[in-house]
């Protein structure tokens, strides 16, 4: 069956000696809890260091996002096999900070999820609702767009390196969770849109995660719900503690 995955999105915060120092901290903190994937998404110039700090853990290193283009003139951006060289194996791509404040929009998050895929990576592709689109209770048709526009030319058998992220834009970072009834029934939306565009087997077997001020005392209920495989958990994955209680949520 789906397998959870507990990743932590860096976002801007922690620089390298303090990537290091917060691995080093939560290593043993999470040691031997092999019942999900734990991942740490991190800013481009930390990837290194905390990878050092991670090896021989059960933590694995992503980026937050990466180019959709092999080389070229794209100054500030990094490629997919910039990525892989050093050995990066996840990459969060369509983080709705990206679509707000970078211009991202569907179209380049499905270039970038192509070639993510392409140079052999695994995605943590995020969508989700606006607080308007829920209000006016379109979120299952916006899920469902999101869905087919990002996932464009991905094929069935690319389907088994994606992960999709639910986050609802008006829970991130607000303090305010959807409810487990509301994540449960958008991700299952999300399948059904998967459904349709993979069939049934490649549907089931896609893991969806909730994202949106997870933290240590909603995560088991969100978690328990069926469609939840796991959380993309922004602050409350920069306190040991919390993240460690979100894990432990999930064994
Ligand atoms: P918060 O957990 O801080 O709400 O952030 C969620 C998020 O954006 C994860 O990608």
């Amino acid at each position: 069956m789906r397998r959870y995955v507990i990743a932590g999105n860096r976002k801007m915060n922690f620089t390298p000696s303090q990537a290091t120092a917060f691995i080093n901290e939560i290593k043993p903190m999470v040691a031997g809890k092999d019942n999900c994937d734990i991942i740490f998404c991190a800013p481009y110039v930390t990837i290194d260091a905390a990878m050092k700090a991670a090896e021989g853990s059960n933590i694995k290193i992503g980026a937050e996002n990466v180019h959709f283009a092999e080389k070229g003139a794209y100054t500030g951006e990094v490629s997919a096999q910039m990525l892989k060289e050093i050995g990066v194996e996840y990459v969060i791509i369509g983080h709705s900070e990206r679509r707000q404040y970078f211009g991202e929009t569907d179209e380049t998050v499905n270039l970038r999820t192509k070639a993510a895929l392409a140079a052999g990576m695994k995605v943590i592709l995020c969508l989700g609702e606006v607080k308007e689109q829920r209000l006016a209770g379109i979120t299952k048709e916006i899920v469902s767009i999101q869905t087919k526009l990002d996932l464009a030319d991905v094929s069935a058998e690319d389907m088994k390196n994606v992960i999709i992220a639910y986050e609802p834009v008006w829970a991130i970072g607000t303090g305010l969770t959807a409810t487990p009834e509301q994540a449960d029934e958008t991700c299952g939306q999300i399948r059904e849109a998967l459904c349709e565009i993979y069939g049934a087997e490649v549907a089931e077997a896609t893991i969806i995660q909730y994202g949106g001020s997870m933290n240590e005392k909603n995560a088991a209920e969100l978690l328990a719900k069926e469609n939840v495989d796991g959380g993309l958990i922004g602050g409350a994955s920069l306190v040991a503690e919390k993240f460690t209680a979100i894990v432990d949520a999930a064994q």
